[in-house]
């Protein structure tokens, strides 16, 4: 579907943020490995983690959905059944990564599959240590999916550096460990989003300039109620929004502010946007806030390579917002944005070119030459099936001297559903 973009002028109005993907996975995978019945408010109706759903349904777990509430009941650790069919991942690399960790480590016989894009992003990054676990996996080329899992002989304890700053990875091993007799252990130098950890309630303790994370089968696993906070993710495309566009004022509800997510957040205060936090609370484990969002004229920034990893799904939308700063923006150290769904440095590298902005693609990273005045130059963006490509993609056309056309559309329903509809409602033009 070809989605057009029409100019802004501005935007206006409150919206009410998508359920959050990250936390809805982990609500689902945890409650299937609990022993009893958990409940999950908010679960979001995207297709990621629908698909998380389904291959926790193809694994013999009761899932019951009425709305945006989720019954499971758990089946513990040791109770799945071995699928008739391939686990269906779809396009999602979280259901991918962690309910390898899980199945392989629970040592359930399947396949688990996804689409053209899933089966294109590397899984030797959780083949490696589930391998060094104990686990039988393996890959397509050692590397990719379909990915091949088997009985296994026990889980072995290991203490596992993370090789690249990833949530995913992380996770994927801390969640094998848990069914292990010794504990294992994740050493993390950098943070990456923490909601595993926080919603098993896993021994972490400093370690270096870093955390050293544990996990095993005594860790208990209670049934427990979820509430989903909105996406932070979805929130940044609105964050930048309203602040690119003027005299835009949007207000954002329920947004989850756990602080190794938020990172885009700081990163446009630093360049000057103008944000206001209310009503922070707890939906569960997580911390949640209204924001409210008005125009703002932005400065450039050099961005920390250490934050990366608290902003890798922001950073396609920061570069929207980096185009309109007064100055030169540089991004360095993302190399793993060409792992995603697709190449991301790539992809936006052409979209943003497409629309006319001066940009440098690096191997890790891009320099941007913003300017204020900046007016994108009416496109058809490819979004390449992404997502995020397609949403930052409409964000840029809000700024633009014509219409757009946004291409791949409907993929959107990855992780925001209601994206264009949000769109469509908050323009004032
Ligand atoms: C996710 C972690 C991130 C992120 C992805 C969701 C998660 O991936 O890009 O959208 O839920 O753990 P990496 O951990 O591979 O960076």
């Amino acid at each position: 579907m070809i989605q057009k973009t029409e100019p802004a002028g501005s935007l206006a109005g409150t919206i009410q943020m998508p359920p959050d993907k990250s936390i809805s996975h982990r609500a689902a995978m945890f409650a299937a490995i609990s022993s009893e019945i958990s409940i999950i408010d908010n679960y979001s109706s995207a297709a990621d983690p629908q698909s998380t759903l389904s291959c926790l349904r193809q694994l013999g777990v009761s899932v019951q959905q009425t709305g945006n509430r989720v019954e499971i009941k758990g089946v513990g650790r040791d109770g799945f059944k071995k699928p008739d069919s391939p686990l269906n991942c779809g396009n999602s690399g979280t259901t991918m990564r962690l309910l390898a960790g899980i199945v392989s480590a629970a040592g359930i016989e399947c396949e688990m599959v996804g689409d053209d894009s899933l089966s294109s992003r590397t899984m030797k990054r959780i083949i490696e240590p589930l391998k060094q676990m104990g686990a039988s996996i393996d890959g397509r080329d050692h590397e990719f999916a379909p990915l091949k899992i088997g009985l296994n002989s026990g889980i072995k304890p290991i203490r596992y550096p993370l090789p690249i700053a990833s949530a995913q990875l992380k996770s994927c091993v801390l969640l094998a460990g848990l069914f292990g007799e010794k504990p294992t252990e994740v050493v993390e130098t950098v943070q990456s989003r923490d909601h595993t950890e926080r919603l098993l309630n896993l021994k972490s303790e400093a370690y270096g300039s870093g955390k050293l994370i544990q996990s095993s089968r005594s860790d208990v696993i209670p049934a427990q109620s979820y509430a989903v906070p909105g996406d932070f993710s979805a929130a940044a495309f609105w964050l930048v929004a309203s602040s690119i566009n003027p005299e835009s004022k949007l207000s954002l509800k329920h947004v989850g502010m756990n602080p190794s997510r938020t990172g885009a957040f700081h990163i446009l205060e630093e360049m000057g946007a103008n944000f206001e936090i209310s009503n922070s609370t707890f939906a569960g484990k997580e911390p949640v806030a209204d924001l409210t969002i008005t125009s703002a004229n932005l400065n450039p920034i050099n961005l920390d390579p250490k934050l990366i990893p608290n902003c890798i799904d922001e950073l396609p939308v920061l570069m929207v917002a980096m185009c309109f700063a007064d100055g030169k923006s540089v991004i360095s150290g993302a190399e793993e944005l060409r792992h995603k769904e697709t190449d991301r440095l790539s992809a936006m590298a052409e979209i943003l070119t497409a629309s006319g902005a001066e940009i440098e693609l690096k191997k890790d990273g891009m320099v941007i030459y913003g300017d204020p005045q900046f007016t994108p130059r009416p496109a058809r963006f490819k979004s390449h099936h992404d997502h995020r490509m397609a949403m930052a993609a409409a964000v840029l056309a809000t700024r633009g001297s014509g219409l757009s056309e946004v291409e791949d559309a409907e993929c959107t329903a990855i992780s925001y559903p209601d994206f264009w509809t949000h769109l469509h409602q908050l323009i004032q033009s």
